[in-house]
């Protein structure tokens, strides 16, 4: 079997899928793996050193897609039309039902790694987590750079520098992380989220929990663990806690997200006037869309008063070394968790929940319910 690793196109894209410590991994296995020439390079990987873990390295994106019976990728390949028929192709595929019909026709079997179920046993493959966790982690490092004060209250013989206010607007992984290292840099540090259970999380992390207390906020969670689309009168009610701690506050972490939707706006222009100059608000939520009215994806402004808020799109690719290391990790273990030795070869189990939550198409027909046709209304 054959397994082949392509460079990615997309804008912003530092990522890669394998590592030279899962390529001597896949080979160990069974697989011979191919990668295409300048894959790693974004990720401080030199083709040398796939080379040296066994890789076969192929010039251009077709070459490393001949004959390849897997495809590892960050994204949905942009030359997905040289990818085998038969082949599985496993990446971040974002895919809505039009594109999976396409790869359906191609013969194509996609498992799309954001919509692996929420469950103990998949943990261990979760590219959400692992790449939310590196972008908590970057945006309090890129927000204390852009933020012209310290973050720890400084007592010198020339006076004290207080410390900076930080507020973390949802406190699921990435917010669970910003929280934890604004900590660690000395700020006083609060968050918000919808979900009732991240409310002990942020305690136990040493933050201040700013938040509604009613019914709807303890029904706020689905059963896979992500937040559920609020009702008009909570919305409002959290706005007006927010607008008050945001007002306080030095340094904003937006990272609020609902699964499949754009992001919530939940810091509005108003919001943004009323914090001081020299303020900054960085906003990962910033692929969907941004959780901040003033946010410009994929750039940083400042705006009239003074406040920088930071857009970037790909926040855990702004550290793409510890970005691509885990994110390979987690393709690698799905694969061996889904491995047939004897076969040398994937099984993947249908009714398997993590095969059935991730798995967009199947030997030409799209599997997945959610991107499924609508079947015809009886005539
Ligand atoms: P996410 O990236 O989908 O959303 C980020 C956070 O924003 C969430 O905590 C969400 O509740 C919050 N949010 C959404 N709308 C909001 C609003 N209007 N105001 C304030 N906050 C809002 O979530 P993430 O980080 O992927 O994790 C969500 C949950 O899933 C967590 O409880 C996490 O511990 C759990 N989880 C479980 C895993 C497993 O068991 N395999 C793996 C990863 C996460």
């Amino acid at each position: 079997m054959r397994l082949a690793v392509v460079k990615e196109t997309a804008a912003h894209e530092t990522r890669v899928a394998a590592t030279p410590e899962t390529v001597r991994k896949l080979i160990a296995l069974g697989l011979s793996v191919s990668v295409e020439a300048g894959a790693g390079s974004a990720s401080a990987i030199p083709d040398s050193a796939y080379a040296e873990a066994g890789a076969e390295i192929a010039a251009n994106a077709a070459a490393a897609l001949a004959g390849a019976d897997i495809v590892f990728a960050v994204r949905l390949p942009a030359a997905h039309g040289a990818i085998p028929r038969g082949a599985l192709l496993v990446c971040i595929a974002g895919a809505d039902a039009a594109t999976a019909a396409t790869l359906a026709d191609a013969g194509i079997d996609v498992i799309a790694m954001e919509r692996l179920p929420r469950i103990t046993r998949a943990q261990s493959m979760d590219v959400l987590s692992s790449q939310a966790n590196l972008a908590g982690y970057r945006a309090v490092i890129e927000a204390a750079g852009a933020f012209e004060r310290g973050f720890p209250m400084m007592m010198t013989a020339a006076g004290t520098v207080p410390p900076a206010r930080v507020f973390v607007i949802g406190a699921g992984v990435a917010g669970l992380q910003a929280i934890a290292t604004a900590r660690r840099l000395g700020a006083i540090v609060s968050a918000t989220d919808v979900r009732a259970a991240a409310r002990e999380e942020i305690k136990s992390l040493g933050a201040t929990f700013v938040g509604v207390d009613d019914a709807e906020s303890a029904s706020a969670q689905t059963e896979g663990g992500y937040a559920r689309e609020m009702s008009e009168a909570y919305r409002q009610k959290q706005a007006e806690l927010v607008a008050a701690t945001i007002a306080k506050t030095d340094i904003v972490i937006t990272t609020a997200l609902v699964l499949g939707r754009k992001a919530p706006r939940l810091v509005s222009a108003a919001h943004v006037a009323s914090m001081k100059p020299g303020s900054v608000i960085a906003d990962i939520a910033s692929d969907a869309g941004g959780n901040c009215e003033l946010t410009v994806p994929g750039q940083m402004r400042v705006t009239a008063n003074g406040v920088t808020v930071l857009g970037f799109v790909n926040w855990a690719g702004r550290m793409p070394v510890a970005a691509s290391h885990l994110y390979a990790r987690n393709l690698l273990t799905f694969l061996t968790t889904f491995w047939n030795k004897e076969a040398g070869a994937p099984a993947l189990p249908e009714a398997d929940p993590i095969i059935a939550g991730a798995m967009l198409t199947r030997a030409g027909q799209i599997v997945h319910p959610d991107l499924r046709p609508a079947p015809q209304a009886a005539a």
